[in-house]
């Protein structure tokens, strides 16, 4: 009797989590905190091998952008790439954690040829691509022209607000086109930290007015989201509510369910205005709860794939999920907390081993494989890409940061 109790308690130690309220039709199974906290110090150990081998690959100037594995053929991409921050941003997380200075050097290297895009006015990616690398290099060692950078960046992206429809636009079109697409709110962190640095409150309220005019018109009744809305600019009303990286206009494309997570998310943190926590939560519930999210809670690439369970997953939506969740976890309190927290564990848990985690060499250096792009496009089709990496290794060091 007494060794079965012992034996009882030392498996809830080491699958403790399994234990915890369960989200979706499956089980959620994955080892215990302590468990996990070693493999992540493991990941990150790996990861600095794993980029300083990607770092070999890569040309003079050019940024990573993906990996063909079945050709082992890369893909490179200049700094203008909405991806060119993750880079840098996943060298300085990995930084951060091994103190490895060949790794901070070659971060150091290539935000040199990042810098020019503080300028760019031709897209809504400033966030991404400025505030995951000059953000992370400000957070480790804050310098005068880092804040400079991400200023100018903050200048740049408000240029592209239009106070009639309450948006910065995403895509430039034609004239009668406004576009604005989830991923967007993304971006905003930049803004708020711009406000935040200079006192000029400019910046934060075009990024709450953006938030606000996305809650309004990208989300159905069931809280997920559609891809692109269509901006009338003589009335500000959406004329049009479609998708461009989903399956279909009325599908739920999982990558960017994680980015309105992701969204909302920071702008609670941002704000501490209730209506963006309660938006947050009816999106993980939407994600969590959704019939369609595998026990290993990897999303399909898009909710309503129409091959499931046959469909390619997305790791990259998962990075993000994990990511966002993790933060979520602690705007709430007791079981919705430990819910979300015991979720990105099982992400974080699969995306950590096989067939998730590349081995060393592997993969083109990226750490993260089974990632999809643009599947109508039929481009980045079940690849790693950069941003999976950055988010799955964010969400690592959050977990590590939990109390
Ligand atoms: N922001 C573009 C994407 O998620 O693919």
């Amino acid at each position: 009797m007494k060794k079965i109790t012992y034996f009882m308690i030392a498996l809830s130690l080491v699958w403790g989590s399994a234990m915890l309220p369960s989200w979706g039709q499956a089980k959620t199974v994955h080892p215990s905190r302590e468990v996990l906290l070693k493999l992540f110090k493991q990941n990150f150990k790996d990861a600095e091998k794993q980029y300083q081998f990607l770092a070999k690959h890569l040309p003079a100037t050019k940024f990573p952008k993906t990996y063909f594995p079945n050709t082992d053929k890369y893909e490179f991409s200049n700094s203008d790439w909405w991806c060119s921050g993750f880079y840098p941003g996943s060298l300085l997380y990995i930084y951060e954690q091994t103190k490895d200075p060949q790794t901070y050097t070659e971060a150091l290297r290539i935000l040199k040829d990042l810098e020019k895009e503080k300028y760019n006015t031709t897209t809504h990616d400033l966030g991404f691509m400025m505030f995951c690398s000059f953000g992370n290099a400000n957070f480790i060692d804050p310098k005068p022209e880092y804040k400079e950078i991400l200023l100018t960046s903050a200048k740049s992206l408000i240029t592209r607000f239009n106070p009639t429809v309450g948006c910065i636009k995403s895509w430039d079109s034609k004239p009668s086109d406004f576009l604005v697409i989830i991923d967007n709110m993304m971006n905003l962190e930049l803004l708020f930290w711009a406000t935040r640095q200079t006192g000029d409150s400019t910046y934060a309220k075009v990024a709450i007015t953006h938030a606000n005019t996305t809650l309004k018109n990208h989300f159905r009744p069931d809280f997920s989201s559609y891809h692109v809305i269509n901006y009338n600019t003589s009335t500000g009303l959406a004329q049009q509510k479609r998708t461009a990286q989903g399956f279909a206009n009325e599908s739920a494309w999982a990558r960017g369910q994680a980015w309105g997570l992701y969204g909302y998310t920071l702008m609670y943190r941002e704000t501490k205005k209730p209506i963006y926590l309660e938006q947050a939560k009816h999106i993980a519930s939407f994600i969590l709860n959704h019939p369609n999210l595998p026990a290993d809670k990897i999303p399909f690439w898009d909710f309503n794939a129409p091959n499931i369970p046959e469909a390619l997953r997305d790791a990259s939506a998962a990075s993000v999920t994990a990511s966002a969740l993790l933060e979520l976890s602690t705007y709430v309190k007791g079981n919705q907390s430990k819910g979300y927290i015991s979720a990105a564990e099982t992400m974080l848990y699969a995306l950590s081993k096989p067939p998730y985690k590349a081995a060393y060499g592997k993969n083109g250096g990226f750490l993260i494989k089974h990632c999809v792009g643009h599947i109508p496009q039929n481009t980045e089709v079940d690849v790693p890409l950069t941003y999976a990496d950055y988010y799955f290794l964010e969400a690592m060091k959050r977990y590590q940061a939990l109390k």
